[in-house]
């Protein structure tokens, strides 16, 4: 890890393990372009790569002209207005209406570490792991100043970006549009990865030529959401799992983005990403600062793998804080499949004790257990107990299932306030709304505006108060609707359009306090599902619930384009009631436990009524969890086959980090007549090194059971077909 600056050609070099990211300072303006990203390299001298004297259009005699040189030199980050007609990354409006901007660089800092961001999720690490370059820029004009910082990671290959913007001027000036990063560069004929969904079907991989003009993802929803993703990732055609060139960016934030690649007149590619400028407006008071949210850039050359694995590495070591980071979590039952609303302290204690003498270990009451909730009508606000369900309390249940030796946790939903409820009652201006407008409901609730610091602090005392109550070890943080009627009693006119930002802002506020007065607890996050399941939430909580749709065949797909970025460890994933709730499709539970596997591993069923055959499956379940989770959450992962893709089989691997063992998941999703055995291929073992499969027994068709690493890699074995639809197995593997 390294990072240079040639004084004399003025470049800057970024150097992680395998990575180059060059800069370049040109002209008497000091513009700041892009020059390099991607394998290393060794030299610095490329400054001959920066078109800067290049005629502004044919038969032109003259050298060139302004407008034309800024709108094709490569940027490191854009103002907007004065001749870069592409996307802009910086828009303002000053007192005096004006929307002109732009930066040159004035000074620079190298440092050791890297700097939090202030109220931000953000990557961090020890001033040996990571080195930062600071470039103080300025518009010369408004003296606007634009700090462009990047981190690089001594242990990975990403580039963590982020940038500041101080109002240096005399008055003050309305940002209109602050993206966090840009890569501009020659185009390659790329392909462009996203990931988007619905409600209970989050984040399925999409691939697409980048084509000319702008192809974006984005969120004006307020929350990252089931609809698109922030990730963005472009690749050259060629590129496989396994092999060639791969960029990719990934916002650590959890509310409004924009992705974007644009493909402009030249074949150059522009790629943006940051808070979406749709409904911003934030208001800089002389000598203020604004610090945009952080964006994650990746280059790698071992595919879509390799950048895959680079996320999770580094998610694991460097955004993912708490006591649970590298922790096996507990195996959690979760009352919402099995009772939903209708459930009472007599139930819970029933569930439990069956529960713990399976071996599973914590009793998670979902939605349900406060004000008069029996619906989702009412009472989101009221966080007290409803005694009528819960006789005896809250301490009395948790104490029970204590005894039981088992941990006890907790659903809440802190953002939201019910219509009715005695919160909404006393307090109607505590809600998201748009005066003289009547509110849009969503799941029968508006969102608490937490932009005013009375209404966090309200909420904080009521949450704080339900855990000082009594010993609960876990909570499922929930938000169960997206922004509408964007408007706050609490906030000035001019200041409206800083409500999105302010209120993602709040949240982790809310969380941060939560996590410090509570540092045992397990934090999960969730929102109707997986709709904000992003780095932001992952800086809180080392687990998020990934979908509603719990189903496991519905899960390999959604597993599969969370796993794309997300580490294992990080994706809630529970075996579910059958017929699945949310699909009506019928799975062996053998099959639910190994998908779930995959995640944080729990289930979310009533145990006291599931077929016996099906319950006593259950103890060995859970001696699976123990034996494999330390695979699964700290090892490599591998896509093998992606049943999105073949519709037929789905098949992945965790690879440990001294190869000395992988397990591999495969599922055969249809049955079909006149079957050959399948042929996989396992990459990531030691090529030399010999493995056998140690759970040989669950494999009778499979007569050898010793192979080399790299034969297994590149020969592959022939997986024999399973009989039925839904058929999962687990091969372990071990070096000898
Ligand atoms: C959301 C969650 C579910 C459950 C319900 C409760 O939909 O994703 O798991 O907690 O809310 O209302």
């Amino acid at each position: 890890m390294n990072i240079s600056f040639n004084e004399q050609n003025r470049v800057f070099k970024l150097d992680t393990e395998h990575t180059s990211y060059c800069i370049g300072i040109v002209d008497e303006e000091n513009f700041v372009g892009h020059i390099y990203y991607g394998r290393k390299l060794t030299e610095d001298n490329l400054v001959y790569l920066m078109r800067t004297e290049e005629a502004p259009f044919v038969p032109s005699q003259y050298n060139r002209e302004r407008t034309s040189f800024l709108d094709s030199f490569l940027m490191e980050y854009t103002g907007n207005g004065l001749g870069d007609y592409r996307e802009s990354t910086l828009e303002v409006r000053t007192m005096g209406g004006h929307t002109g901007v732009s930066l040159s660089y004035v000074s620079h800092r190298i440092y050791d570490g890297k700097e939090e961001l202030p109220g931000l999720p953000a990557t961090f690490g020890k001033d040996t792991e990571c080195k930062t370059l600071e470039l103080t820029c300025e518009d010369p004009v408004l003296h606007l100043q634009i700090i462009l910082s990047y981190s690089i990671f001594a242990d990975n290959d990403a580039i963590a970006r982020s940038v500041k913007i101080v109002n240096g001027g005399q008055e003050p000036i309305y940002l209109t549009k602050v993206l966090s990063a840009c890569i501009d560069m020659d185009n390659d004929d790329y392909e462009m990865i996203s990931l988007h969904g619905s409600w209970a079907r989050e984040r399925a991989i999409q691939t697409r030529p980048v084509m000319k003009g702008k192809q974006s993802v984005s969120s004006v929803r307020g929350e990252s959401s089931h609809q698109d993703h922030p990730f963005i990732a472009w690749k050259k055609k060629e590129t496989t799992e396994e092999n060639g060139d791969i960029y990719a960016m990934n916002f650590i934030y959890s509310g409004n983005f924009l992705a974007q690649i644009e493909e402009d007149q030249f074949d150059n590619i522009r790629v943006v990403m940051g808070i979406h400028p749709n409904n911003f407006c934030w208001k800089l008071e002389v000598g203020e600062s604004f610090q945009a949210p952080e964006v994650i850039c990746l280059y790698s050359a071992d595919g879509i793998g390799g950048m895959t694995r680079n996320f999770h590495d580094l998610y694991r070591r460097h955004l993912i804080r708490g006591e649970y980071k590298d922790k096996k979590r507990p195996i959690l039952i979760n009352n919402w499949e099995a009772t939903y609303f209708d459930f009472n302290t007599e139930k819970l204690l029933s569930i439990a004790r069956q529960a713990s003498e399976l071996g599973i270990e914590m009793l998670v009451m979902d939605d349900g257990w406060f004000g008069c909730r029996n619906d989702d009508n009412s009472s989101l606000g009221d966080w007290q107990v409803n005694e009528d369900k819960l006789k005896g309390g809250l301490k009395y249940l948790v104490d029970e299932v204590n005894k039981l030796g088992m941990k006890f946790g907790i659903w809440l939903e802190p953002e939201m306030v019910s219509p009715d409820s005695d919160l909404y009652r006393a307090h109607p201006d505590w809600a998201i709304a748009i005066p003289g407008r009547v509110g849009s409901l969503a799941r029968n609730q508006y969102v608490l505006d937490l932009t005013r610091k009375e209404v966090r602090d309200y909420v904080y005392e009521m949450i704080a108060a339900v855990l000082r109550s009594a010993n609960i070890e876990y909570v499922k943080w929930d938000m169960n609707r997206q922004l509408s009627d964007i408007g706050s009693y609490g906030l000035p006119a001019d200041r409206q359009g800083e409500l999105f930002h302010r209120q993602v802002l709040a949240v982790y506020e809310l969380q941060d306090r939560m996590t410090k007065e509570f540092p045992h607890l397990l934090l999960e996050n969730c929102s109707g599902g997986g709709a904000r399941f992003d780095g932001g939430m992952l800086y809180y909580s080392p687990q998020i619930w990934c979908s509603d749709d719990a189903d496991a065949v519905e899960r390999l797909s959604i597993q599969a384009g969370t796993a794309l970025i997300y580490p294992l460890s990080t994706m809630g994933a529970h075996v579910s009631d059958c017929p699945n709730h949310t699909v009506g499709r019928i799975t062996p539970f053998k099959t639910r436990g190994y998908v779930a596997l995959a995640g944080t591993f729990g289930y979310e069923l009533d145990v006291t009524k599931i077929p016996e055959e099906d319950r006593n499956m259950i103890p060995e379940q859970v001696a699976m969890y123990h034996k494999y989770n330390d695979l699964v959450r700290e090892g490599d992962y591998y896509r093998i086959a992606n049943y999105a893709d073949n519709h037929y089989y789905d098949c992945y691997e965790v690879v440990a980090k001294d190869k000395g063992e992988a397990l591999v998941t495969y599922v055969q999703v249809l049955g079909r007549p006149k079957m050959q055995s399948m042929r996989v291929r396992i990459p990531g073992l030691e090529p030399e090194g010999t493995y056998v499969i140690e759970n040989a027994q669950d494999w009778p068709e499979i007569k050898q059971t010793q192979y080399k690493g790299a034969t297994l890699h590149y020969a592959g074995i022939n997986i024999p077909p399973l009989t039925g639809d839904f058929q999962g197995r687990l091969m372990h593997l071990i070096r000898k």
